[in-house]
């Protein structure tokens, strides 16, 4: 299969991660319709498709195929102009990603969204867990390069709407920037434009 990097792209693609609740369907959709992106929420991708290897009963939850995901990804991906919004991260290839977004969300915020959502008090109490824990902003730290990973407030309508206008911001200014570098370059290291500054973090 043909492999593109972001060397191939036109549009930049973005991931949205975080913990189950702290607004990433909500922020992703967003984003990607004032990008004029595509908005593709993994957790739906693999339902529709059948990407899974069944119900894992005491999780209540498919268990992932994270080749057929990849597979099922790599064209669209290659094209840019995504959003990716999915709650893990590490098993993404890093080439995909301009930009990754970590949502954060205060526990009690949390745990009222996951109650209002009808989890179980068992999976509710995991996923508050894993939130104190940071496990998704230390597997996307540990997954992709420093400078392209931000965490971000996801508590308040405020926090999101902001957290949007920066995304929509840096995305205009990397398709600007590789539309000035852009133009044939060969891996000569002159060609391509710097990657504009990402929206500011927590
Ligand atoms: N920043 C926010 N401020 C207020 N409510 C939010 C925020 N982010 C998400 N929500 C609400 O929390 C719930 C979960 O959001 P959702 O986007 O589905 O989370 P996720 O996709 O991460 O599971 C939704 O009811 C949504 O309206
Ligand atoms: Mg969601």
């Amino acid at each position: 299969m043909d492999l593109k990097t972001e060397d191939d792209r036109s549009r930049p693609n973005i991931l949205v991660t975080g913990t189950p609740g702290s607004g990433k369907t909500c922020t992703s959709a967003l984003i990607a319709e004032r990008c004029g992106f595509a908005h593709v929420n993994v957790t739906e991708l693999v339902k529709a498709e059948e990407l899974h290897d069944g119900m894992d009963e005491k999780w209540d939850s498919l268990i992932l195929n994270d080749d057929k995901v990849c597979d099922h990804m790599e064209e669209m991906m290659g094209e840019g102009g995504n959003v990716v919004d999915f709650h893990t991260c590490g098993f993404f290839p890093e080439r995909w990603f301009d930009l990754i977004l970590v949502l954060r969300a205060d526990n009690t915020v949390l745990f009222d969204r996951l109650t209002k959502r009808g989890y179980s008090p068992h999976k509710i109490t995991e996923n508050v867990q894993c939130e104190i824990m940071q496990v998704v902003l230390q597997e996307a730290r540990d997954s992709y390069a420093a400078e392209r990973v931000h965490e971000l407030h996801s508590d308040s309508l405020e926090q999101m709407e902001a957290n949007v206008e920066r995304a929509v911001g840096w995305a205009g200014a990397w398709i600007a920037a590789k539309g000035e570098g852009g133009g044939g370059g060969d891996g000569g290291g002159g060609g391509a434009a710097a990657a504009p500054s990402p929206p500011g973090g927590v």
